[in-house]
């Protein structure tokens, strides 16, 4: 074999062996929404999620598997050396979806073999294939789901190494473009101009509803410090809630005209079909105040009646705005899209070589032991004649300088594949 042969070859088989990793999964790209939950392996059956992905593992000889469920990604990754073909995603199906049809059900999956799987993970991890692309999240899910996989047993050393490659590449990715730069969900942006108004911490919120969205609301209120809310909601058991959290004051929606005390900002949103602010309840919840207000509604329909934003003087920030805002944030996001793919495949590209070197290094595990072997049947067979008629010291000398070519030979052939493999 020509000498440069020899020396392409540790990277061309880094692309062959890392084969081994797959992905099966059904995400937000390969199916609607609304269907990803039926992929979600149930943990209220007779068996355990883990334990039926450990009779999975053992039935089709992976040696490592690991799952992940999110709002819009199931996701199964792992490696074997069973090729990914229709028959195994049959088994795949009949395994975990017994109800389903094999070939509906494979419509549904996206499937990725070798490097593209890898760059799948990377480029999940990276939040490059999110739903909301730049939603950090995803990592946090992505970690949390491999250390629950590993405690029980079903990762091993290949789904590990590519892990920890997976993370340290999402966190290159993050640090490295401005793709989780810009909130892009409402309630966030929402809060951001409610601080961009400079209110100090003693000011006057009246809260309207308190469904998700206002819960949701609060928890940033309370991360910012004011307390001095009033929440107000059909359902006063819920307002209590949200104003126990906060140290505020609650009260049923019906007594909303009573408010007392004014307000600073205004943030309403609930469910209702007709404006809950209107030209009659608005002017009492302003009790004679003439300074500016800013109003927070986040309802769809608008909460706040038409009459009411064009005859009074506020900054009004409606969903519509805020969504307006959230889609120019999400298109920057978008633009940082190229460069972490770009870092992906660098990333990528270094895997292949710590790849390698692991393999190496788990094939070496067994030269010190075979260089011991070496030693005990030359002093015990080869050589044991001439040796019998040695002197003892010469015999010592021999024992002492063997050792000696025992320990410094180990490291010999790691070196070498290694210098192999970085060349
Ligand atoms: N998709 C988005 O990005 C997004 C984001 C933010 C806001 N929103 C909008 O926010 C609104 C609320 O969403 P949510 O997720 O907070 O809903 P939710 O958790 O279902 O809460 C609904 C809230 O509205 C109240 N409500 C329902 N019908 C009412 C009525 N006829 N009169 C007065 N109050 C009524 C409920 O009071 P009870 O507690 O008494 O039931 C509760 O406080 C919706 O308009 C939604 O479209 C959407």
């Amino acid at each position: 074999m020509p000498a440069d042969v020899i020396l392409r070859l540790p990277l061309s088989l880094a692309i062959y062996m890392v084969e081994g990793y797959k992905i099966i999964t059904v995400t937000h790209k390969s199916a609607d929404l609304k269907d990803i939950g039926s992929y979600v392996l149930p943990n209220d059956g007779e068996e355990s999620v883990h334990s039926r992905l450990r009779r999975f593992k053992n039935r089709m000889g992976i040696d490592g598997l690991m799952y992940l469920a999110t709002c819009n990604r199931v996701t199964y990754f792992f490696h074997s050396s069973s090729f990914l073909d229709q028959s195994f995603l049959n088994s795949f199906t009949r395994f975990f979806y017994p109800d389903s049809d094999t070939l509906t059900a494979s419509n549904n999956y996206l499937v990725f073999q070798g490097e593209p799987a890898l760059r799948h993970l990377f480029e999940v991890a990276s939040s490059v294939d999110s739903l909301v692309v730049g939603e950090r999240e995803i990592i946090r899910q992505l970690r949390e789901a491999y250390g629950v996989c590993r405690k029980e047993g079903l990762t091993g050393d290949k789904i590990r190494l590519a892990m920890d490659a997976t993370v340290r590449t999402a966190k290159q990715v993050y640090g490295g473009t401005r793709i989780g730069e810009k909130q892009v969900s409402v309630v966030s942006l929402a809060v951001k101009k409610l601080l961009d108004a400079q209110l100090p911490n003693d000011a006057r919120i009246l809260m309207v509803g308190a469904g998700q969205t206002n819960a949701l609301f609060t928890k940033f209120l309370v991360k910012y410090g004011y307390s001095n809310v009033s929440v107000y909601n059909r359902t006063l058991e819920k307002a209590q809630a949200l104003a126990d959290s906060l140290g505020g004051q609650a009260f049923p929606l019906s007594r909303l005209h009573e408010h007392q005390g004014g307000f600073d900002a205004l943030v309403v949103c609930t469910s209702s079909t007709g404006p809950v602010i209107n030209s009659e309840s608005y002017p009492l919840l302003l009790a004679g105040e003439t300074d500016s207000k800013i109003v927070l509604d986040l309802s769809i329909p608008n909460d706040v009646s038409v009459d009411v934003v064009a005859d009074y003087d506020f900054e009004y920030i409606d969903i519509e705005s805020l969504k307006a805002l959230a889609n120019e944030n999400l298109k920057f996001r978008s633009t940082q899209v190229h460069k972490a793919k770009a870092m992906v495949e660098l990333a990528l590209e270094e895997f292949r070589s710590l790849y390698l070197e692991r393999e190496v290094e788990v094939a070496m595990r067994a030269v010190p032991e075979q260089i011991k072997q070496v030693k005990s049947k030359a002093m015990n067979e080869v050589f044991r004649k001439e040796l019998d008629e040695l002197d003892e010291p010469t015999k010592e000398l021999l024992d002492r300088m063997m050792t000696y070519m025992e320990k410094k030979c180990i490291g010999i052939p790691m070196k070498a594949a290694k210098k192999a493999i970085l060349d």
